[in-house]
C-alpha cells in the first residue's frame, strides 16, 4: 500500500474533521505476543501503522497529528527493548525523512531530547530541519516525553526569562513555553490497546480534547479505524462548560448573521 492510498472509499468532508488529532498508539507488545513473536516485532509493524496513519491524515484535510511514541516511563523496560526502539526511531527518521518531505509533512520531535545519543539527535535534527517549511501536515513525535516534564520545563523557562512577573503568570504565558505550543490543543485523542487511560500524555492540552479509546492493537489500526474514531467524535458536542442550550442559540444566530456559512 503506498502513502496516499486509503483503505476506505468514502472520505469524510473536511469541515467536521478535528484539527488535530493525538494518539497514544499502544498495544505493539501484546500484538507481536499474539503471534508467538518477540515484542520487538510489534515495533516494527507499529512504524507501518504510523506510515498509514499519516497518509490517512492528509487524505482527510487533519493539519496536526501527534503521535505518542515513548514516554519518560518507557526507559523502566527491559534494556534490550529500549535500545532496540532507540535504533528503530533512527531507521524510521533516517527512511521516512524524505518521503514525509516530500508529502509537505513538517515533523516535530518533541520530549527531553538531551537523553537520547547523538546519533538519533542528529537523525532528529537532520529530519526536523529538511522538513521545517512544509504545512500540509505537522506531524509531533512526542519521544521522552511526559506531561508532567513539559508543564516542568515551561515553568523554568518561564521562570528564568520573566522573573518580575512571578507571582501573575497567566495560562497563556505559560502555554507559550510547552513544547507543544506549535499546534492548536487536539480536538480529538485516540489511544489503541484497550487501557483507558493518558499514561502521563498531553495533560495540559488534553483539558476539552473529545476521547476515544478502542481495544485494537496499535499495529491493527487503519484508515477505517480512524474513520470510526472521526464518526464518533462528530457525534460529540462540545460545550466547553457551556449548556447546550446555549450552544443551539449560538449556531442559530450564526445562521442568521451569516446565511453563507
Ligand atoms: C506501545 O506499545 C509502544 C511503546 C510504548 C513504545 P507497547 O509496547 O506498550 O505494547 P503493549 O502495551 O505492551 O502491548
Ligand atoms: C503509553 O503506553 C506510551 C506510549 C504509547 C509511547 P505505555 O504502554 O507505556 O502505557 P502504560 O504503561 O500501559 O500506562
Ligand atoms: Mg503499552
Amino acid at each position: 500500500m503506498g502513502l496516499f492510498s486509503s483503505s476506505t472509499k468514502e472520505v469524510p468532508v473536511a469541515a467536521s474533521m478535528p484539527q488535530h488529532l493525538a494518539i497514544i498508539m499502544d498495544g505493539n507488545g501484546r500484538w507481536a505476543k499474539k503471534r508467538f513473536m518477540p515484542r520487538v516485532a510489534g515495533h516494527v509493524r507499529g512504524v507501518e501503522a504510523v506510515r498509514g496513519t499519516v497518509a490517512a491524515c492528509i487524505e482527510r484535510g487533519i493539519p496536526y497529528l501527534t503521535l505518542f511514541a515513548f514516554s519518560s516511563e518507557n526507559w523502566r523496560r527491559p534494556a534490550d527493548e529500549v535500545s532496540f526502539l532507540m535504533k528503530l526511531f533512527v531507521k524510521a527518521l533516517q527512511d521516512e525523512a524524505e518521503r514525509l518531505n516530500n508529502a509537505g509533512v513538517r515533523l516535530r520531535i518533541v520530549g527531553d531530547l538531551e537523553r537520547f545519543d547523538s546519533d538519533l539527535r542528529q537523525a532528529i535534527a537532520a529530519a526536523e530541519a529538511l522538513t521545517a517549511s512544509n504545512s500540509t501536515l505537522t506531524l509531533t513525535v512526542a519521544a521522552n516525553y511526559g506531561g508532567r516534564w513539559d508543564i516542568t520545563q515551561a515553568m523554568n523557562r518561564l521562570a528564568l526569562e520573566s522573573p518580575a512577573k512571578a507571582g501573575h503568570y497567566t495560562e497563556a504565558d505559560l502555554a507559550t513555553y510547552s513544547v507543544m505550543a506549535h499546534a492548536p490543543e487536539p480536538d480529538l485523542f485516540i489511544r489503541t490497546g484497550g487501557e483507558q487511560r493518558i499514561s502521563n500524555f498531553l495533560l495540559w492540552q488534553l483539558a476539552y480534547t473529545e476521547l476515544f479509546f478502542t481495544d485494537l492493537l496499535w499495529p491493527e489500526f487503519d484508515a477505517a479505524s480512524l474513520d470510526n474514531a472521526i464518526a464518533s467524535f462528530q457525534t460529540r458536542e462540545r460545550r466547553f462548560g457551556r449548556t447546550s442550550e446555549q450552544l443551539s442559540l449560538a449556531s442559530s444566530d450564526k445562521q442568521v448573521q451569516q446565511p453563507d456559512a
